[in-house]
């Protein structure tokens, strides 16, 4: 059982995260991929796993899917600078296939390690394996998305994750429904501050 309290800051956390053996994952991929964006950054997102050219460029949501979550982003006026963006398992699964539960399960500490490391102020899931990973294990995300809850005390809730759109033009308008929800709540944190 690895001691992540033993990692102090983000730093620490990421250099043993590079080292990580912990399930079969590193054998297939070119190298673990972390993160993108600001850890100072009030909102967090969380994808399911990289894909190829996050692979290659050893960052989260470069592809089709990440340039389409930028577009996102920017049209909810969540400013760059103020999120933070990760994925609940930092190897690529070989083929883009969905990480096996024993996989998650061994990513898991460095993800729970970061969450506390990086104290976001709201947390949003793309995707059902980000749902039911930090959410709940049953969540269905299209019944679901859109709820909210907490994490350990951090706002946080669910949407269809970007790749799903790019197959399914349909899932456009709960997605802009979901973050004119998300953006709504970052104006009112930010004025409440
Ligand atoms: N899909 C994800 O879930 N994460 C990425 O980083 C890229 C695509």
């Amino acid at each position: 059982m690895l001691d992540m309290l033993q990692y102090k800051d983000l730093d620490s956390l990421y250099a043993a995260n590079l080292e990580c053996r912990a399930c079969g994952l590193r054998q297939g991929c070119k190298q673990v991929v972390i993160s993108r964006g600001n850890p100072a950054g009030r909102v967090m997102l969380v994808g399911e796993g990289p894909g190829s050219q996050e692979d290659e460029q050893g960052k989260p949501f470069v592809g089709p899917a990440g340039q389409l979550l930028d577009k996102i982003l920017a049209a909810a006026e969540l400013p760059p600078e103020d999120v933070y963006i990760t994925n609940v398992v930092k190897c690529r699964p070989p083929g883009n296939r969905l990480p096996k539960a024993d996989e998650t399960r061994s990513c898991l500490p460095w993800l729970e390690r970061q969450i506390e490391l990086i104290a976001p102020r709201l947390i949003v899931c793309l995707g059902a394996l980000a749902g039911q990973t930090l959410i709940s294990p049953d969540l269905r995300i299209t019944r679901d998305r859109g709820t909210w809850s907490k994490y350990r005390g951090i706002d946080i809730t669910a949407t269809f994750h970007p790749a799903a759109l790019l197959r399914d033009p349909n899932l456009k308008r709960p997605v802009w429904e979901d973050f004119k929800v998300i953006r709504d709540f970052y104006k009112r944190m930010l004025r409440e501050e």
